[in-house]
C-alpha cells in the first residue's frame, strides 16, 4: 500500500498508545504475503510466505518495537534496554534512535550473528557482550529494569506483544479470511503468542469466520516446550531461537491447545535444507532461524500432519543478509577471471 504510515497508524483501533503519544515509527509491517509455488507443489498445500524481513531493521520484531519505544518515549523514559539473540537489539537500536532515546543491548558473547552486531553498532547502541546465553541476558535486563531508571523492551513488556499481533491482522485482510494452517519458529514464544492472540481477537469481532491452527517449530537443540522442561544449554545453528527458557512459554502452550495446532522440533540439518531450498528455489533469503517454520511445515507435510489442501502461511521472520557467515560456509573460494570475454564464457561452461 503506498503511503502506509506504520502499524500503530494503520491499526489504530486495535492497538492503544498513551493520549498524545509521538508515534515512533520507521514505516514497519505491511510486509509481502508471498505465493510460495516450489513449497505448495511439494506440500500439496496451498503455501504463502509473509516475509518479515522486509521490515525496517529486517525483522518481525519491528512490530513489537514501534509500540514498545513509542510508549517508553511517552512515559518520559530516556533510555531503554533490551536482551537478545540479535534482532531485538537491532530493532530496540533503530527505535531508540528514531526517538532520540539511548539504548542498551545486552547479548551473549559470540552468539549473534554478524549482521545484528553491525546494526546494534550502526544504530548506536551500547552493546554489552554477557558472558552468558540469552537466558541469562534476559534475566539481567529484566534485574536492570526493575531496579534503574530504563525501560525494559523485551517481549515481556506487554506493549510490544500487542504489536505483534498485526502480522495475523494483516495475513487475514490480505486474504479475506484466516489460513487454515500458520507455521512459524520458536525461542523466547512471544512472536507465536502473539499472533495468536491476534488471530483470535479477529475471530472474537467476527472479522474471519475461524482461526488457523498454530504450528511452532524450535531447533532440536534448543526446544524445551517440546521437552516440557528448560534447556540449560541450547545450541543451534539458528541462533536467534537458541532460547532455554522461553519468557512466554505459557502463551505458546496455549496458542498450541486453543488452536488444535502443534509445537515439534526440526533439526539444525533440516533448518539448512530449508533455508537452501528457500533463497534457491523461492528466491527468499531468510537467516537459519526463519527456516524453521519451512522445516516444519515440510516435516508435517511428510507424516500427514498436514492436512492437504490447506492454505498454509510460513513467517519466514528474518532476512537472510542478517547471517552472512551462514551464507557462506561450505562456499569454496571464488576463482578469478581475467578480464577477457573468452574466459567468462569457458568459466561458465558456454558453447
Ligand atoms: N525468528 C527470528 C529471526 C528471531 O530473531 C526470533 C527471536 C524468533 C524467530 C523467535 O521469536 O522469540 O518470539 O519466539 N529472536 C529474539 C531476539 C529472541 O532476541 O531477537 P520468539
Amino acid at each position: 500500500r503506498p503511503g502506509w504510515p506504520g502499524i500503530i497508524r494503520a491499526y489504530a483501533g486495535r492497538i492503544a498508545v498513551p493520549p498524545g503519544a509521538e508515534v515512533v515509527t520507521l514505516g514497519e509491517g505491511n510486509t509481502p504475503l508471498l505465493p510460495a509455488p516450489h513449497l505448495s507443489e511439494l506440500t500439496g498445500a496451498t503455501v504463502y510466505l509473509k516475509t518479515e524481513g522486509v521490515n525496517p531493521t529486517g525483522s518481525f520484531k519491528d512490530r513489537g518495537m514501534t509500540v514498545a519505544v513509542t510508549h517508553a518515549k511517552a512515559i518520559g523514559r530516556e533510555a531503554v534496554i533490551c536482551a537478545s539473540t540479535g534482532n531485538t537489539s537491532a530493532s530496540a537500536a533503530a527505535y531508540a534512535a528514531r526517538a532520540g532515546l539511548t539504548c542498551a543491548v545486552l547479548v551473549p558473547t559470540g552468539k549473534i550473528a554478524l549482521g545484528k552486531l553491525a546494526q546494534a553498532v550502526a544504530y548506536g547502541a551500547r552493546i554489552l557482550q554477557i558472558q552468558g546465553n540469552f537466558d541469562d541476558c534476559l534475566e539481567l535486563a529484566r534485574k536492570t529494569a526493575a531496579e534503574y531508571p530504563i525501560e525494559l523492551v523485551n517481549s515481556v513488556n506487554p506493549v510490544r506483544l500487542i504489536g505483534q499481533r498485526t502480522v495475523a491482522w494483516e495475513i487475514c485482510d490480505v486474504l479475506g479470511r484466516a489460513p487454515d494452517v500458520h507455521c512459524l519458529p520458536v525461542g523466547n514464544a512471544g512472536n507465536i503468542t502473539a499472533a495468536w492472540q491476534g488471530y483470535k481477537g479477529y475471530s472474537q469481532d467476527g472479522v474471519i469466520d475461524a482461526p488457523p491452527r498454530m504450528f511452532g517449530f524450535q531447533a532440536a537443540g534448543a526446544a524445551p516446550i517440546v521437552r516440557g522442561e528448560p534447556v540449560p544449554n541450547p545450541e543451534t545453528i539458528a541462533t536467534a531461537i537458541r532460547v532455554g527458557s522461553p519468557a512466554s512459554w505459557a502463551g505458546a502452550v496455549a496458542a498450541r491447545e486453543e488452536s488444535r495446532g502443534l509445537i515439534d522440533a526440526v533439526t539444525d540439518e533440516e533448518i539448512i535444507a530449508a533455508y537452501r531450498l528457500l533463497s534457491t528455489r523461492e528466491g527468499v533469503f531468510v537467516e537459519p532461524a526463519s527456516a524453521a517454520s519451512v522445516a516444519g511445515l515440510l516435516k508435517t507435510a511428510a507424516d500427514g500432519r498436514l492436512p492437504r489442501g490447506a492454505t498454509v502461511v510460513c513467517t519466514v521472520t528474518g532476512h537472510g543478509l542478517k547471517d552472512p557467515d551462514t551464507a557462506l560456509s561450505g562456499v569454496a573460494e571464488v576463482e578469478p577471471v581475467p578480464v577477457d570475454a573468452t574466459a567468462v564464457a569457458a568459466a561458465l561452461e558456454l558453447t
